[in-house]
């Protein structure tokens, strides 16, 4: 592929008013019609189970699928249900490939808190995944911040785009680490944190430790890409910015909100994190009306 098609094969330029925003065309993410689904469940351990059974079927009906990972505690769950499906379903990961979403600048591989760190605690020490097949950007890139992020985006397209991106939320609104006012068009980029982000995330860092001011992350229109996206959000602290995502205006200012202008979105969440939403009963009906006349939406 080179920079002037769209991994198709057709110049960019045929590709219409979605590639100029950042989103992929209604027509090139699937065959749903563009619906955004709010799965509501009882708790934690049911999210969690419900995320992994959906990342379970994508690298089941695609083995080479490319997975945009997540961390923060919320996807804990999910990766320890994926685990279990790889040691006693023998879920096979050897042909997935994946692409985390962002790093602490400045925080090495081997440094705890490191989202390397997670990823390799939670998931892939635990699986499959060919060393060789798994990215995450690097927190202690020195210099050409920019050459690096735009060698990130580029080893997204050429790994044919990503099919299945996971998400958590910050309590700002936040996907990735796009805090809020982050352009739409965004792409990986070193992004500044918020207080906010900083102070939610002190209590993973040891006491009087520093924390990182910065971030490497996918941008939103890196995000709006994926051909698939799935958002996990559990507990009350995160209600009220889940229904902003969800019901609320489409804004910068929350940046989860671009979600719905993406045509095939489900947001994964537990009775907590929905309990802000006003259409939760029109939702339940949306879930169970999905199951009889469109099943394969729920996969
Ligand atoms: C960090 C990550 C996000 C994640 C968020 C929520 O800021 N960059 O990707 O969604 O934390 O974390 P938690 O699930 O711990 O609430």
């Amino acid at each position: 592929m080179t920079g002037r098609d769209d991994g198709r094969g057709r110049p960019r330029a045929e590709r219409g008013w979605g590639v100029w925003l950042g989103w992929r065309e209604i027509e090139e993410s699937g065959e749903n019609g563009g619906e955004m689904l709010v799965l509501l469940n009882s708790g934690y351990e049911e999210l969690s189970r419900e995320a992994a059974r959906i990342v379970a079927g994508a690298v089941k009906s695609k083995p080479s699928v490319t997975l945009g990972l997540a961390t923060g505690s919320t996807t804990l769950g999910m990766y320890s249900e994926l685990v279990r499906l790889h040691r006693e379903q023998g879920l096979d990961f050897s042909r997935v490939v994946t692409f985390n979403l962002d790093e602490y600048l400045g925080l090495a591989a081997e440094h705890p808190q490191s989202f390397h760190c997670f990823m390799q605690e939670n998931f892939f020490a635990h699986v499959n995944v060919a060393a060789g097949n798994i990215h995450i950007p690097e927190g202690t890139i020195g210099g050409d911040y920019e050459e690096y992020c735009a060698a990130y985006e580029r080893a997204i397209r050429e790994a044919g785009g990503i099919d299945l991106q996971i998400l958590g939320i910050g309590r700002n609104g936040h996907i990735g680490f796009n805090e809020p006012t982050s352009s739409f068009g965004s792409r990986t980029r070193l992004k500044v944190l918020t207080n906010d982000t900083i102070e939610d995330n002190r209590k993973f860092f040891g006491a009087g430790e520093e924390m990182p001011q910065c971030a490497i992350t996918m941008g939103i229109g890196t995000i709006l890409e994926a051909r698939k996206i799935l958002l996990l959000a559990t507990g009350e602290a995160k209600a009220e910015t889940v229904a902003e995502a969800i019901e609320g205006p489409i804004t910068a200012s929350v940046t989860a909100s671009c979600l719905q202008l993406h045509p095939d979105v489900t947001f994964v969440i537990d009775e907590a994190a929905g309990a802000r939403l006003k259409q939760r009963d029109y939702y339940r009906r949306v879930m169970e009306m999905t199951a009889r006349f469109t099943p394969n939406r729920l996969l």
